[in-house]
């Protein structure tokens, strides 16, 4: 078809993404003609693809597992919050360059607005140390909570993790700070965001009961998963009702790449829900 703009994800597994959905929705509410497509990218070859579809007329990529990084590296131009993150999830190919952005962070801070859920003045507790929790920190310190506490598996990445971070959240007056997963001192949060991947290999919850009863009454668990229960959101279930999955997080991460695509603000009110239903 003439005139019609081209985007696509790239990922591996890819199968499954949403995104051609999301963003097919988007297109439909302002009369835009696009197409987006999936492709199974692995990391040898991704150079190459990107290349390829930037000389086969692609406006804009948008990246996900395990990629993120590699596409970091790729960008000539990036955002702030990506360069910071080392993370790219949106690519906009414009002219000879290949700008970079991150709107995973921000997908999170719309998603939990949308939820009635604040963060300014707030405890977090934000669990895992890799690319989802580093990816999402930038614009959760912009969003000026109280303190944000971090904490791995493998401690040591969450300590990186700090000092990484450390002197951007107290340009924020942020206060960071660590603690062990298997923590028994007595600390009270307003929400929990797991952003750990452990739901895709284990059977258990990454945090114990304890660390869930340190949850306030009125407080939140947000799992950054999406598409099924995982055992993080059953144990939070145990103390809340106030739990959610990573599904708002894709869509509104979805719509800032819109924005960043075509300077439009789509409505994402419904898609959630349409997309519970497919
Ligand atoms: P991603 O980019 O999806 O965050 P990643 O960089 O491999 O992927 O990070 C995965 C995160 O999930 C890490 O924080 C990891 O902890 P380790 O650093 O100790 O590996 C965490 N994770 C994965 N499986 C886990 C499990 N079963 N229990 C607790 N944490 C787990």
């Amino acid at each position: 078809m003439k005139n019609i703009k081209k985007f696509a994800v790239l990922g591996h597994p890819i199968s499954h993404s949403l995104s051609p959905q999301i963003h097919l929705l988007f297109a439909k509410e302002f009369a835009i003609n696009l197409e987006y497509k999936k492709f199974d990218i692995n990391k040898d070859n991704f150079f190459e693809s990107i290349n390829r579809l930037k000389i086969d007329g692609y406006q804009g990529l948008n990246i996900t597992l395990p990629l993120k990084n590699a596409a970091y590296e790729i960008c000539n131009k990036l955002s702030e919050r990506a360069s910071f993150s080392k993370s790219v999830n949106t690519i906009t190919f414009l002219g000879d360059n290949i700008i970079g952005d991150s709107t995973d962070g921000r997908g999170l801070i719309n998603d939990l607005s949308n939820k009635k859920i604040k963060i300014k003045s707030k405890n977090i507790f934000l669990v895992g140390a890799g690319g989802a929790a580093n990816g999402a920190i930038y614009d959760l310190i912009q969003s000026k909570p109280e303190k944000i506490f971090l904490t791995n598996r493998t401690f040591t990445k969450a300590i990186e993790m700090k000092k990484y971070w450390n002197s951007f959240a107290k340009k924020n007056q942020v206060i960071l700070e660590t603690i062990n997963l298997d923590f028994s001192n007595k600390l009270y949060f307003d929400l929990i965001i797991n952003a750990t991947s452990s739901s895709l290999t284990s059977q258990h919850s990454p945090l114990s009961e304890y660390a869930f009863n340190c949850l306030k009454d009125e407080g939140a668990c947000y799992e950054m998963m999406y598409g099924f229960e995982t055992p993080f959101m059953t144990k939070a279930y145990e103390k809340t009702d106030s739990v959610y999955d990573g599904l708002g997080m894709l869509v509104e991460q979805a719509a800032a790449s819109f924005n960043i695509w075509h300077q439009l603000v789509p409505t994402t009110e419904n898609i959630e829900s349409y997309l519970k239903s497919l």
